[in-house]
């Protein structure tokens, strides 16, 4: 074997700080924008008498300048609506929906629906003589727009590249993460009836419906959000969502090491591994990053590869010429033609790959990604779900022991050894950041253990005056590791000893 051998159990670079308490929650509040209560209050106040047509109000003349000093705020933060503008929302939406014809509006393209829809409401606005500022109507009308045509409350927070996810616990805790940070916004729906058929919206894209007998459903926005929906009787306070939304933009490895996530020697060696074929496996919990650095590693896979990606939701954005997507499918209403990840990996292997990818590895795929890892398919990667390598082997052993495989603990372990080079483990730490904070070898077996050795770890050193953690990534002495030949192999031996060497001096 090549270089030292690794220290066996040594959980090094897992932070295990105890948890500090959370930064503090004001600043988590001003990063969402959440308005001051008290302004909105008066923009719609002069709506209430709305049956048509009616007397002037005498309360109008007394909040019109209220409405007037108001500024104009075209819509930069819809966040925040008072009781007052739900109602009058409510109020011109039923009528609305009396007017319109739904079935028709549904065959104009989307400009063409929301001028029709703007022409009726502003009509609605005049007869029911409510009262607004111009600033005030053009927000209403792009709420209401948004209600019939797209995702109602949720269509400016699908609107921003900012958001990671986006979490709706019934018509009125709506929650986002941006930067790592989970915060509550003020947006809210009309009520749980409404949150259900924005639900039952999204879940028909895919042919599916969800209600009282099928109360949980996966999907996917047309943009490629992946999306879950679980309703009463399951979720107790209201439909719940959980929306995980689609980066157009997906980090690259240099962005990585921008925010600190890796360092660039070790940008260095991940690129090494992912050009010179190790198999690789990305362990880490949810939403620590797995998916986003496998994907920054498949750039370097050479474009002469052809490469088969298989995902639950495809996700992953290859930039190579030769790629086959492939994604699986849940059953249908009946129940069937369900379309497992084992199915496509199993297939896959039919499809002449050079790499298969696996966006995330839960069940007893795992041993099919494992023969291919074996059986020529070098450079092979997967994510899965364990918050140290270490666990990450074991969880693979007993996904494949519990996929019903009757093989023996050992000869599981030996199929690993054979077919891992090298897990990778990323960690959303406890300020929100996200950090790779162990690059590992798998080294061979000794008796029944699986020996690891770590090339690079992530060492936590404290907290900066804004509570964000500090730390560095610190090379662990290793000068040559076990794909040290695989690099020599396809000529990258230098840059490896160089980057190596610098991980060192880090
Ligand atoms: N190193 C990073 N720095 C900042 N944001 C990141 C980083 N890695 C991932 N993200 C963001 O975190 C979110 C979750 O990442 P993802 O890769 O989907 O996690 P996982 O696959 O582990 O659930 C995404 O919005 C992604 O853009
Ligand atoms: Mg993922």
């Amino acid at each position: 074997m090549f270089g030292k051998r690794g220290l066996g159990d040594a959980p090094n670079a897992t932070p295990t700080a105890p948890v500090a308490a959370p930064p503090s929650a004001a600043r988590v509040a001003a990063s969402v924008g959440v308005k001051p209560a008290a302004a909105p209050q008066s923009a719609t106040r002069p709506a209430a008498p709305m049956s048509a047509p009616a007397p002037r109000p005498a309360a109008s003349s007394a909040s019109a300048p209220a409405v007037r000093q108001r500024e104009p705020e075209p819509n930069d933060q819809p966040e925040y609506r008072s009781e007052a503008y739900y109602r009058v929302k409510s109020t011109i939406f039923n009528a609305l929906i009396e007017t319109i014809d739904l079935t028709q509006l549904a065959q104009l393209d989307p400009e063409s629906s929301r001028d029709e829809i703007r022409d009726i409401v502003a009509e609605i606005i005049s007869i029911k003589n409510v009262v607004m500022s111009i600033a005030e109507q053009e927000a209403l009308l792009d709420d209401i727009c948004n209600d019939v045509l797209g995702y109602g409350p949720l269509e400016p927070l699908l609107a921003r590249d900012d958001i990671a996810d986006i979490m709706v616990n019934g018509a009125n805790a709506v929650f986002i993460e941006v930067s790592g940070k989970i915060s509550k916004t003020g947006i809210r729906f009309r009520d749980n009836g409404q949150l259900m058929n924005i639900c039952q919206r999204i879940v028909s894209q895919v042919g599916r419906r969800v209600d009282e007998s099928s109360p949980i459903c996966d999907a996917r926005l047309p943009d490629g959000s992946r999306v879950n929906v679980i309703v009463p009787p399951l979720a107790i306070d209201g439909p719940t969502l959980t929306i995980r939304k689609f980066k157009k933009d997906k980090l690259k490895l240099s962005n990585l090491v921008e925010f600190g996530s890796i360092s660039p020697a070790g940008a260095k060696i991940l690129q090494i591994i992912g050009a010179c074929r190790c198999n690789v496996l990305i362990s880490g919990g949810t939403g620590s990053g797995k998916t986003t650095l496998l994907n920054t590693l498949t750039a370097f896979i050479d474009p002469t590869e052809r490469v088969i990606t298989c995902e639950d939701a495809a996700e992953l954005q290859l930039q190579q010429p030769h790629v086959v997507r492939l994604e699986t499918r849940p059953p249908n209403l009946e129940g069937s033609g369900q379309v497992t990840m084992r199915d496509l990996v199993k297939n896959c292997l039919r499809m002449r790959p050079e790499r298969i990818i696996v966006g995330e590895v839960r069940g007893s795929e795992a041993f099919d990604l494992l023969q291919a890892m074996n059986t020529g398919h070098d450079g092979s990667m997967g994510t899965l779900h364990a918050n140290t390598p270490r666990e990450a082997l074991s969880r693979l052993e007993s996904m494949i022991t519990m996929g019903g495989f009757s093989l023996p603990a050992k000869t599981i372990r030996e199929i690993i050894v054979a077919a891992v080079d090298v897990v990778i483990q990323a960690q959303r730490l406890r300020d929100g950041s996200r950090r790779i904070t162990q690059i590992t070898e798998v080294l061979g077996l000794e008796g029944d253990t699986i020996i690891t050795q770590d090339l690079l770890v992530y060492e936590i050193q404290g907290e900066d005056q804004n509570g964000r953690i500090t730390g560095r990534h610190k090379g662990t002495g290793v000068g040559r590791p076990r794909f040290w030949e695989r690099a020599r192999y396809f000529g990258l031996e230098k840059e490896l000893a160089q980057a190596l060497d610098e991980t060192e001096s880090a």
